[in-house]
């Protein structure tokens, strides 16, 4: 969504080396690969770690080079859940200079996002959709940029406001533009506004409940089902096991039943336990997220579904019934 931006970034020009990570999201894999296609940057993916963060930060490390303009990744990646290790990558990227921008469309309602502690840190922009986690309309979203590298950036779109005041020109002579000093420089047109106002009075209610009770209680709830996944012999869970590297989503597969039955089965009566397949990277598992409206029960729910679904693919038993 709003990663696309960016490839009007000014220093990203032919050659200019951009790292992202392996488990990115096509809303943010999408916009570097056409940079890739069409203003030859050069794109190399690292690959996260579910076991440590160190590991993680060694594979970037190991990428990066003395063209390495930009590194983006996912505050939580979507196919495993994976917390990133923002602040240690922020003091990696901004000692040599790399623009460091993270996605996060999967955060932005699963944990507590400071934007002025990530700036400290070393983070340059951060871009997160609002219908995921924070239950807004789809269509909403916002890019944050650090205020003094807002020149950096050219707007992808320009229209009615992208202009400083008094900063544009049309005749006679050459036309010419000078973006608006201010976020307003992606301002291009009139616009809804009904989806922003919905998509604050959204963010609004998530102030009220508190963005640590809903994370705690989503990380309490996800901690729970890995233990429970992790303790039952046919199945291997994907999301990390260390607390530190993860929130509220596990991913899972279970040993000889296919992701797509499983999914099948966990969704229909009576679990129904809406969740997602993960076909990402051949990983063919289930995703499942905990919000601030699950409860324990809903944990149990999956635990037993899935151990319903093993002991039908045994030739056993399947009415094993969920917890009322
Ligand atoms: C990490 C991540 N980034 C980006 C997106 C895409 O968001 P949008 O469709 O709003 O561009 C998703 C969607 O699931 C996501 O999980």
């Amino acid at each position: 969504m709003m990663s696309s931006h960016f490839f009007l970034l000014q220093p990203v020009t032919a050659g200019s080396e951009v790292l992202i990570d392996s488990e990115a999201h096509p809303g943010g894999s999408f916009p570097w690969i056409n940079a890739q296609n069409r203003r030859g940057i050069v794109l190399r993916a690292f690959p996260v770690s579910w076991v440590s963060s160190r590991e993680t930060l060694k594979a970037i490390e190991s990428l990066t080079t003395e063209h390495t303009k930009v590194i983006s990744v996912s505050h939580i990646t979507a196919p495993t859940g994976t917390l990133m290790p923002l602040r240690e990558i922020a003091a990696f990227a901004k000692a040599r200079g790399i623009w460091f921008h993270v996605d996060g469309a999967q955060a932005a309602g699963q944990v507590p996002i400071d934007l002025a502690a990530l700036a400290a840190d070393g983070v340059d922009s951060y871009a997160a959709s609002l219908h995921k986690w924070s239950g807004a309309v789809h269509g909403t979203g916002f890019l944050w940029v650090r205020k003094d590298r807002l020149p950096e950036v050219i707007p992808c779109e320009a229209g009615a406001y992208s202009d400083a005041p008094g900063g544009s020109h049309l005749y006679p002579g050459t036309p010419r533009l000078e973006y608006n000093t201010t976020a307003v420089r992606f301002e291009y047109g009139t616009r809804t506004m009904s989806l922003p106002v919905a998509a604050g009075a959204a963010l609004a209610k998530l102030e009220e409940l508190g963005m640590a009770v809903i994370s705690a209680r989503g990380h309490g709830l996800a901690t729970a089902l890995h233990s429970g996944l992790a303790a039952i012999p046919q199945v291997t869970v994907l999301t990390p096991a260390d607390e530190s590297m993860r929130a509220s989503m596990i991913t899972f597969k279970v040993q000889d039943i296919p992701y797509d039955e499983l999914y099948q089965f966990l969704m229909a009566e009576p679990y129904k336990c809406r969740c997602r397949i993960v076909t990402e990277l051949g990983l063919d598992a289930i995703r499942v997220s905990l919000h601030i409206f699950n409860f324990e029960r809903d944990v149990e729910n999956v635990l037993t579904g899935v151990k319903a679904a093993i002991a039908k693919q045994k030739g056993g038993s399947m009415h094993l019934m969920p917890p009322v």
